[in-house]
This record gives C-alpha cells, sequence and structure tokens, in this order.
C-alpha cells in the first residue's frame, strides 16, 4: 500500500507562551531534537516516503529552513500553510491534493511516542476502507479525545469530555482512506470554532468505518509545560523506537 504521511504542525500554541511569542511549538526542543523530527522518524521509519508538513504562515520559513527537502531523513516533503488555526480537521483538509487518493497516515506535530507504527500501518493496509485511530490509557482523559468501547469496538469519541466514559484518549495518530476529505467538507466550526478530528472520527464510527489499536510503550503530548517537561523525561528515559 502506498500510504503518504501527513505531520500537523499548525495552531498557536497558546499553551506554552512565552515559549511560543516568536516559534512554532514543533521547533522547541525535546531531548536532542526538535519536537518535529518524532513524528516525522515515525513515519519514515514506518517505510513511508511521502510526507506532507502542514504549518502555519508565521514560522514556515523556519519549518523549511530546518527541515529542507527531505533527502536527510530519506523522504520527500512536501509543505502547505495553514492560513489560521481552525482547527486539526482543517489543516488535515490542505493535504487533498498530496494525498492524491492514497490513504493517508496523520500524526499531530506534538505527539511523541515510543512504539514503531508499521504493525499498525500493515493492519490499516489490510482494513481496505475506513479509518484507524490509536488509543492510549491515561490517568488524565479529561484532556482529549476520549473513547467509549465497547464489544471490541469504538462507539463513540467525547473530545475533552467533563466526565469521561473510559480513560483511552484518542492519541493524534490516524489512518484514513481517501474519503476523509469527503467527510471534512460535511464538517460545521465546534462551539470554539474549530473544525474537530473528533468530528471526523465520529463519522467513520457512525458508518462503521473505524477500527483501532492500543499503542504500546510510552506516549504524551507535548502542547503544556507539564507535558513538555514529561515529553523530555520520556525521550531520555526511554528513548522511541
Ligand atoms: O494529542 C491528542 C489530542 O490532540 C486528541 O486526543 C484530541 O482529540 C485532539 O483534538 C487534539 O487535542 P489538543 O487540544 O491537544 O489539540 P491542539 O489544539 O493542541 O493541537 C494539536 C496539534 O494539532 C498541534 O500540535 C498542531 C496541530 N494543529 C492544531 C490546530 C488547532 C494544526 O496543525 N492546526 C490547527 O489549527
Amino acid at each position: 500500500m502506498d500510504l503518504r504521511g501527513i505531520v500537523l504542525a499548525g495552531g498557536t500554541g497558546s499553551r506554552l507562551m512565552p515559549l511560543t511569542k516568536v516559534t512554532n511549538k514543533h521547533l522547541l526542543p525535546i531531548g536532542e531534537k526538535p519536537m518535529i523530527y518524532y513524528p516525522i522518524e515515525k513515519l519514515t521509519s514506518s517505510g513511508i516516503a511521502e510526507i506532507l508538513i502542514v504549518t502555519g504562515v508565521e514560522h514556515m520559513g523556519d519549518v523549511v529552513g530546518l527541515l529542507g527537502s527531505g533527502k536527510d531523513f530519506g523522504c520527500r516533503f512536501t509543505y502547505k500553510v495553514q492560513d489560521e488555526a481552525g482547527g486539526i480537521a482543517q489543516a488535515l483538509a490542505l493535504a487533498e491534493n498530496f494525498a492524491d487518493d492514497h490513504p493517508i497516515a496523520v500524526i499531530l506535530g506534538d505527539n511523541i511516542f515510543q512504539a514503531n507504527l508499521k504493525a499498525h500501518a500493515e493492519k490499516f493496509a489490510a482494513q481496505k476502507q475506513g479509518a484507524r485511530i490509536l488509543l492510549k490509557q491515561v490517568s488524565d482523559p479529561h484532556r482529549f479525545g476520549v473513547a467509549e468501547l465497547s464489544d471490541g469496538k469504538v462507539v463513540g469519541i467525547v473530545e475533552k469530555p467533563d466526565e469521561p466514559k473510559s480513560n483511552y484518549a484518542v492519541t493524534g495518530i490516524y489512518f484514513y482512506d481517501s474519503t476523509v476529505f469527503d467527510v471534512i467538507r460535511t464538517l460545521k466550526p465546534s462551539d470554539r470554532g474549530e473544525l474537530e478530528i473528533t468530528h471526523v472520527n465520529q463519522a467513520y464510527i457512525e458508518k462503521g468505518l473505524m477500527a483501532y489499536d492500543i499503542i504500546e510503550g510510552w506516549w504524551t503530548d507535548a502542547g503544556t509545560f507539564e507535558s513538555l517537561n514529561r515529553a523530555n523525561e520520556l525521550v531520555a528515559k526511554m528513548p522511541p523506537e
């Protein structure tokens, strides 16, 4: 399967001010590398060679200056600008031409984790259609999209619920077939004014086309001071595969 990779590295990084006042969150260091290296290396190590980077207009120059053509990573980069931080699904919509009817693997640029994605990509390939998300049990599910599971299926996802129905966070690692762009076209902005990736996932659930895996090893986001510190500690203790 010719899976194409997408790293979403837009957004405002407001929860990390003033670290993000003059730079993009995904250029901040974790261990010995800029944050964005980690999701990129997760895609390349699972055999993906065509990778789209989406980021905001303010720091696109720095992102391109850092990453270049992709030859240092053994891949080929394409870049797209997200004019405003209108949500993860809005950023993903910019990938339609790049995807060119291929299935896609999407990683949020602030997701740092230990496991290799190859086995998950292979399971997604075997699925032929639909979507596949990766879940992780966490102690603070109210910070994430939370999956409700029943009979081995995801039956619902709620974004940042006050009363989570489980402690399974939906990680920012998603596999979609090419119909994802039609799904995004049907979305309306949420109460916070964003096109939500959770609504994309909910649409696949309603069609009975959503599969999931539990991701092995450690996983964290790095969008708050606390989680950025945790990412640094985890990378130092147990480097990603
Ligand atoms: O980390 C996993 C969580 O990520 C999921 O559990 C949630 O369901 C999902 O909504 C998301 O939640 P966050 O509140 O952490 O999303 P955040 O706004 O911090 O954005 C995460 C990444 O997505 C960010 O590092 C870059 C990308 N992004 C985000 C926005 C809002 C964009 O590329 N463009 C955007 O407009």
